[in-house]
């Protein structure tokens, strides 16, 4: 089957990724992928979480940080800036204790706190999640494609999640529990029921948000997560081992999509011994991918003459993976 088969034969898988190693290609699949589905008359938005900005690189658009910013019609491009999202939780969490406790200014010690936390690598990431679950469950488009980063990063973003939801599973059941024995009590003490529980209700809703992330990120139905990979031996190697672990996530892979592979018409020409050496190289790796994954591997995308960057560039590559 090939990519655009899969795309026609599930119109109800929405949210796209391509994942792989560093430099592979999946920025430009996704701005590809972007850019057909968006032609074919969907409400396209492609997002990155990636402070390295590869989005305003590859439309040649100041992206980041800006929200949704329209690149043509029917397509939006965004770029979250994790360390506004941290700057606006500070601001959160100091109004809170101003409001909370009647000061006019946060005390010292409890500035000092909220620096130091947001130091924080984890902070960096509960940001950054925060801001995928906004934009997922708000549900603007008809289809969302997550320009990832490399493919260790993704991983522990996915094992995040489910950290995430077994720590607020514990505390939402102790909280319950803690409920139910106040309940009691204030019965027997004839006192009315007990305030709503703030805390429990605030707990309840942030299972709420990842349980709708992460069901949506191991959802067959839903979501299709393709692997870019080069006829390179490491890489291969690198990948069967992701492809196993993510497996072990519940991450429902898609297929394979092949990049880099150069024009095999070159091997019917005159080239130069250095070329040839590597189109046989290309060509013992690429049997070597099609080997071991058959049916899974939904395309071949060349090598192009130059980088993918601007409109006409994404739509020429498009076209080759999806024509
Ligand atoms: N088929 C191709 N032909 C020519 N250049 C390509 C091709 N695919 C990718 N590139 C170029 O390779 C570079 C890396 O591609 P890209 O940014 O898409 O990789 P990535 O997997 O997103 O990288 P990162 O892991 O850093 O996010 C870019 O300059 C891109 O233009
Ligand atoms: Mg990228």
């Amino acid at each position: 089957m090939s990519l655009r088969e899969i795309f026609e034969q599930n119109p109800n898988r929405r949210y796209i990724m391509f994942g792989g190693k560093g430099g592979l290609g999946k920025t430009t699949f996704s701005a590809a992928t972007a850019f057909w589905l968006a032609q074919q008359g969907h409400k396209v938005l492609v997002f990155s979480v990636d402070p390295q900005a590869s989005l305003t690189d590859i439309f040649q658009k100041d992206i980041f940080g800006k929200g949704a910013v329209p690149i043509m019609q029917n397509l939006w491009a965004q770029e979250i800036d994790a360390d506004k999202h941290i700057k606006d939780y500070q601001n959160e969490i100091r109004k809170k204790i101003l409001d909370m406790y009647g000061f006019d200014a946060v005390p010292e010690e409890i500035e000092d706190y909220i620096q130091a936390a947001s130091a924080e690598p984890a902070m960096e990431e509960s940001a950054i999640f925060d801001a995928v679950v906004d934009i997922v469950v708000k549900g603007d488009y008809d289809y969302y494609i997550y320009d990832l980063v490399p493919l260790g990063h993704a991983l522990y973003y996915l094992s995040m999640a489910k950290v995430y939801d077994e720590w607020i599973n514990k505390i939402t059941k102790l909280r319950e529990e803690m409920r139910e024995y106040e309940t009691m009590v204030s019965r027997i003490k004839r006192e009315k029921e007990t305030d709503e529980d703030q805390i429990l209700t605030e707990l309840q809703y942030i299972k709420g948000r990842i349980n709708a992330s992460s069901s949506i990120l191991t959802d067959k139905e839903k979501t299709a997560f393709f692997f870019v990979v080069v006829p390179e031996e490491m890489i291969i190697l690198d990948t069967m081992k992701a492809a196993e672990l993510f497996q072990k996530f519940d991450v429902p892979t898609a297929g394979y999509v092949v990049n880099r592979v150069l024009p095999p018409e070159l091997r019917t020409q005159a080239v130069p011994a250095y070329l040839k050496n590597r189109l046989a190289m290309q060509s013992k790796y690429i049997d070597q991918i099609n080997n071991s994954l058959g049916k899974q591997v939904l395309a071949q995308v060349p090598e192009m003459e130059r980088d993918v960057t601007g409109l006409a560039m994404i739509e020429k590559l498009a076209n080759i993976m999806y024509g």
